[in-house]
Parts: structure tokens; sequence; C-alpha cells
């Protein structure tokens, strides 16, 4: 497995370098690669609410960053805990829908809580070297992801995915890119369909950078093609990330991606979703129980700063919809694969998440 993975090319999204933490600007990509300087939390909450650094496995190691990076700033005792704490509530504030943001923050709330009998500076070691940790293990976990999603991918020439789910949005390979990128290592026929992904452009400009970097054979579509491409059999498997999936399977990922479930049913074509166990929230039941982000309208109107129509009319701007866990193929967790009824499935391959690094 660590053979394939060295050959795979990824790009790291974040550099941390103690006194700040660099953000690869996603906005830019792909044709500027530039850096976003975060020199205190604050800096790093506004790169994840305006989306310089996306993809909820990123969001979370980012977050956790922005943590040690209070950490390590604050040098007055007595406050220590509390201006800890309000960098937490603060990063918890930025993006609603994707649970590794929480699941970040709640590891290092439990460092802080768990250390305040050390002395300061091991207090600020431990939750630095935690943030690191977090990075790490998601890098390991994208890698079993990336094993066992080829799995599923075997034999399989077109595939079809949807935003970004590569290096850019993870620690490490990705999650359902990463499947597509270790089966394209075995399999040099794949050829990958990247919706544009609208009003982002994720799959458009992230993606296929990143296919483009691995040599992976695309082409970008743009979202409304995918119907027809399934309709004359030139899509044999559709493969996305999630944000975040619930007891019952019901997933929230990029919006856009339940009309995919449903096209894929209704053309017989598997539909999968791969994610870490970071993503799974079983404290929610269904769907419905999800916060969708809602986001600036603008967004929609100025894609990229473009203005495609009048800057004045209204935009609904969703970030995510649920997919319901019955229009899923097959859960893909570090773990193994996840079948129906996901409910069992889930509870089995999905419970005792632990930072094991
Ligand atoms: O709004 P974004 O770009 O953060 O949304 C990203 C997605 O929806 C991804 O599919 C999901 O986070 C999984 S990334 C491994």
């Amino acid at each position: 497995m660590k053979k394939n993975a060295e050959r795979i090319s990824n790009v790291n999204p974040l550099r941390w370098k103690r006194h700040q933490l660099d953000v690869l600007e996603q906005r830019k990509l792909p044709l500027v690669e530039h850096w976003r300087i975060c020199r205190t939390y604050e800096e790093v909450a506004q790169a994840i609410e305006q989306m310089s650094v996306r993809g909820a496995p990123a969001i979370g190691i980012t977050a956790a960053y922005g943590v040690a990076l209070q950490a390590l700033q604050v040098s007055d005792v007595v406050k220590f805990k509390d201006l800890v704490l309000k960098s937490i509530h603060r990063l918890a504030r930025t993006r609603p829908t994707a649970v590794n943001l929480f699941y970040a923050l709640n590891q290092m709330e439990n460092e802080l809580i768990n250390n305040g009998h050390l002395s300061l500076a091991e207090q600020k070691k431990k939750l630095e070297e935690l943030a690191v940790r977090i990075h790490r293990h998601d890098e390991s976990l994208c890698s079993q992801l990336g094993h066992w999603g080829a799995q599923l991918l075997q034999g399989k020439k077109e595939i079809l995915t949807y935003c970004n789910t590569g290096s850019l949005a993870t620690g490490g390979e990705g999650t359902a890119l990463a499947a597509i990128k270790r089966a394209a290592q075995k399999n040099k026929q794949i050829h990958v369909w990247a919706c544009e992904t609208r009003p982002y452009f994720q799959g458009s400009r992230l993606t296929a950078y990143e296919l483009a970097k691995n040599k992976i054979d695309f082409h970008i579509i743009t979202d409304n093609v995918a119907a027809s491409l399934m309709k004359q059999k030139r899509v044999e498997a559709i493969i996305v990330g999630a944000d975040r999936i619930v007891a019952n399977g019901d997933t929230a990922n990029k919006i856009g991606t339940y009309s995919l479930a449903v096209l894929a049913r209704m053309h017989q074509i598997p539909f999968y979703v791969s994610a870490p166990r970071t993503t799974l929230d079983f404290q929610k039941k269904q769907g419905s129980e999800i916060q969708i982000e809602l986001r600036n309208s603008k967004e929609v109107i100025c894609p990229q700063g473009r203005a495609v129509t009048c800057e004045n009319y209204p935009a609904y701007n969703p970030a995510f919809d649920v997919t319901p866990g019955t229009l899923i193929t097959a859960i893909i967790l570090e773990t193994g694969i996840c079948y129906p009824p996901y409910r069992a499935s889930l509870k089995a391959k999905g419970q005792n998440l632990k930072l094991t690094l």
C-alpha cells in the first residue's frame, strides 16, 4: 500500500510553521499558486469561512492548527484556558456542515481541559503536537480509504466524480479521489468525468488540477452533462466524498450530489461515498437533522469575482445537500466497505475511532 502512495502526487494545502499557518489559496487554483498567511486564529477562521481552504477533513485540520496558533501566542497563564477556548468557539462558527471541524475542535478542547495541571510550556506543546497528529492521522486515513475505494473501482474505466475530494481537501491523498488515484495506478485506461461543481468550481479547478498532476485522463463537464452521459452508458461508477454521514447513512455533501445519486439509481450505476470515520455523526439519526450551510448569494451571481448576471438579482446558495442512504451503493470508511442497511454496517465498522498516531 505504501509503495503505491509514494507514486501518487499530492498537493499539501497546509504548511504549519508554528508562528503562522500557510494555506494554499484554493480560490485562485489552478491558475495561480499563492499561499495565504494566517498569523492568528482569527485569520485562520477567515481563511476557512472564505474557502481559501475547504473540504471536510482539511477544514478540521486547519482549525486544529488555528487553536495551536492561539495556544502558542498566549503568554498569560491565568487567561490561557479562556483565550484558547475563545479560539475554539470562534473556529466552530466558521462552517456548520462538515462534522470533521467539530471532531478536531473537540479533540483540541479535551486536550486543553485534560492538561490544565501542566506548565504553560507543556500545555502549549501538547496542543501543538495534537494538531500535527490530527493532520498525520488524516493522512493515514486517506491511504486506507484509497485502498478500499480502489477495490470497488476495479475493472471500471469511466468514473464520474463531484466537487474536490483529493489532497487539497484532506491531509493526504484524499477520500473519493484517493480511490481514483489508486485505481488509476493499476488501470491506466481509467477516465474521469470531473463535474465542474458550481458555483465554486471545485471540480473544474481543483479536481482537474489534481488529476492533471497525477496524469489521469479526464474531461471537465458542466454539471448538467452528467445525466446524458449516464443515459449513453458512459459512466460505470460514481464516487464522491462526504461532509457528514449520519447513523442511517444519509450523507451531506456538496450541493448537487443528491441529483447525481438519483440519476445513478435511475440508470443503475453504482454510487459510492468515501469518507473517514471523522465524518460520521452517530448523534444524528437522519439527514434532515443536518444543518446545511447557506452561503452568500454573490458566489452565484459573481462566481470567481466575475458577474454573470445583474448583481442585484436574488440568488439562493446552499453549499450542501443530503443524499439519502437508500441511494448509496456503498460507503467506504478507512476500516472497510459498508453496505446497506447502514444503521448496522456503519455501527459495525464506524465506531471506536481513536487518534492512533
Ligand atoms: O464547500 P467545500 O468545498 O468545503 O465542500 C467540499 C465537499 O463537499 C467535499 O465533497 C467533502 O468535503 C469531502 S472532501 C474529502
